[in-house]
């Protein structure tokens, strides 16, 4: 017995050894926060996200007309806050369609919105967080990844938000040892510029949609990983490719779909389901999920 045991531990340690640091552990990242139960980018969410086990909490950052990143996803604020009733007339008229850019309000116009009720009426009152407020929950118990959005909308509205963000990090000393930092954006420019010219060592991650598919070559992994330690494509693209996982491991990238939940779950019986299959079938590192509860841990 004591024999069986022991070999057993040589062998799970030579198993340790052998795989490297950066895919040794699966890593959940609650996307948008615990955004399956709770209004996504809310403390609501993010709060749940941690309580449910995420290992990251992602967010989404916009500006705002007084440069104060906030977490949202989209550049306009009318679908996920009720910024047509409170302000009906500070609209863009945009082919035919009214819009509400983040950058067209001042942090203290858009902390007056509800930002829950659209979700449910008993998230009602919800605020947008600032990105100070996303960071003063999530650190100390899981990681932050933030996502550039829309850099160059932001670039030609006189704002730099690669500098901003990477100027909140260090005025915040992080990443730290408890609070891990990830940066991703579907910007190559955006993560090139954070790594050449502004020359941060903060970790970053490439997201790939479909129409950037030509990433997924040999060619286009090793170009990525110039300036990035992980790749984040569309769940279609890896489950379309199966041996792109491999493929960005040789390379030395992380793989981390996204996004994994209940409503785009497809042929799979549940979200777990789904994750399971990516993770230990396909073998990636990490899924973006609105549902970390559902993450399945071995
Ligand atoms: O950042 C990963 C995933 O969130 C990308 O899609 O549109 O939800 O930001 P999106
Ligand atoms: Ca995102």
């Amino acid at each position: 017995m004591l024999k069986t045991l022991t070999l057993l531990f040589i062998a799970m340690m030579l198993l340790f050894i052998a795989v490297p640091a950066q895919y040794k552990q699966k890593t959940l990242v609650a996307h948008r926060g615990a955004s399956a139960y709770a209004p996504e980018h809310t403390l609501e969410a993010y709060r749940l996200a941690l309580q449910q086990g995420a290992d990251y909490v992602e967010q989404d950052l916009q500006i705002t007309k007084d440069g104060v990143l906030v977490c949202l996803h989209d550049l306009t604020l009318e679908r996920t806050t009720n910024v047509e009733e409170v302000f009906p007339d500070r609209f863009k008229l945009e082919n035919g369609n009214k819009r509400w850019y983040v950058s067209d309000f001042m942090l203290a116009e858009i902390k007056q919105l509800d930002a829950g009720s659209w979700f449910d009426k008993k998230f009602a009152g919800a605020k947008v967080p600032t990105w100070q407020e996303a960071i003063d929950l999530v650190r100390g118990k899981a990681g932050l990844y933030p996502e550039t959005k829309g850099p160059e909308v932001y670039g030609s509205r006189g704002f730099d938000m690669e500098k901003l963000v990477l100027a909140q990090l260090r005025k915040n000393k992080l990443p730290d040892k408890k609070t891990p930092v990830l940066i991703q954006s579907f910007s190559p420019e955006s993560l090139r510029k954070m790594k050449v010219e502004l020359k941060t060592k903060v970790p970053l991650v490439l997201l790939i949609s479909p129409p950037q598919r030509e990433w997924l070559t040999a060619e286009g992994l090793q170009k990525a990983k110039s300036f990035a330690v992980g790749i984040g494509p569309a769940k279609s693209l890896v489950d379309g490719k199966p041996e792109l996982v491999k493929l960005a491991h040789d390379t030395g990238l992380s793989v981390t779909p996204y996004t994994s939940n209940e409503k785009t779950k497809g042929r799979f019986a549940s979200a777990r389901e789904e994750m399971q299959y990516f993770l230990y079938t396909l073998g990636v590192d990490a899924l973006f999920t609105d549902n970390p509860d559902q993450f399945p841990r071995k």
